[in-house]
């Protein structure tokens, strides 16, 4: 088995190579004066199993291009299957038309991953479990619960807190495998786009409150969500969230918050995260998955 490590995350390709006792191979990667992409790889591919692992994180497109341009290279080189890891999918969250006629770009972003030529995807908590539907390709879609459910022990008296009615499913999940309560934040965005929550459903006076999303993008949600619980005398709050973008001054926001515990699983690579976000390894739970998924089928 051969680990093709995209550019965007090649720390955790690494990490995996490892795990995994895989071959790595870093493709050359070439920009022209009008940024277009070229990729080359030397190595043997023919009639290897091939893993690229690729977060289609900051800058998206790019990091999505290079995906499909490394997947159309392994495929020429005569791979046998290919296996995409997306660890972060980006577009997911375009998941239906915002306004009449608009565009699903993330099934555009499916097809083009699959007519690309891979075989099959691993990829952490999509935004919508629906978006799985998107790809005729085997998708599996791991939960990241797992990954954080080990930092709770059984002494807090927990409630599971979703920040709107989209991550009800994930939260439930956590709140399940904890034995804890939920609770239920009423989110809403105004003209503008900004979030606004005034209501919540569930009790979180004197709790120890974990919040749990799929995605910290501008902090907006997470720092509103925190903020309505200590107004609703939530006694401290935590936050577990897979997808860390940390757009614009999100780590500020963040910081001023001043959440009891900040947990942000690795899916996507960012260097230099201030002392206060604890960044969970993700590579157990994608070793496994491929353990299970790839090797043994
Ligand atoms: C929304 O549906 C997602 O699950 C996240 O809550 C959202 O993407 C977070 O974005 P932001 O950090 O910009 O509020």
């Amino acid at each position: 088995m051969i680990i093709i490590a995209g550019s965007s995350h090649v720390k955790l390709a690494q990490q995996l190579a490892t795990r995994l006792k895989a071959e790595i191979v870093i493709a050359n990667t070439k920009k022209f004066e009008d940024q277009e992409l070229k990729i080359q790889i030397t190595h043997d591919l023919y009639n290897k199993d091939i893993i690229i692992l690729q977060s289609t994180s900051k800058p998206a497109n790019d990091h999505l291009m290079e995906l499909l341009l490394l997947t159309d290279t392994a495929k020429r080189a005569g791979a046998r299957n290919i296996t995409a890891i997306v660890p972060y999918f980006g577009y997911s969250r375009q998941d239906r038309p915002s306004y009449a006629y608009g565009p699903i770009s993330a099934s555009l972003v499916a097809n083009l991953i699959e007519t690309s030529g891979i075989n099959r995807l691993i990829t952490i908590d999509l935004h919508s479990k629906q978006a799985e539907g998107f790809f005729k390709i085997g998708v599996k879609n791991l939960d990241s619960s797992s990954l954080f459910i080990p930092l709770f022990d059984n002494q807090g008296k927990y409630v599971v807190v979703s920040p709107d009615l989209g991550g009800l499913t994930r939260a439930k999940i956590f709140a399940h495998k904890l034995q804890a309560d939920l609770v239920i934040i009423d989110k809403s965005r105004n003209f503008n786009g900004e979030c606004e929550m005034t209501s919540i459903i569930g009790d979180a006076k004197g709790k120890d409150c974990i919040i749990i999303d799929d995605i910290v993008d501008t902090g907006s949600t997470i720092c509103k969500a925190s903020r309505l619980l200590k107004d609703k005398g939530a006694k401290s709050v935590a936050a577990c969230i897979t997808h860390g973008v940390f757009s614009g001054d999100c780590l500020k926001k963040i910081g001023l918050a001043e959440f009891d515990n900040f947990y942000i699983s690795d899916t996507i690579s960012n260097s230099h995260l201030p002392n206060f976000i604890n960044v969970i390894p993700s590579v157990d739970l994608i070793a496994n998955a491929i353990n299970k998924e790839v090797i043994n089928v």
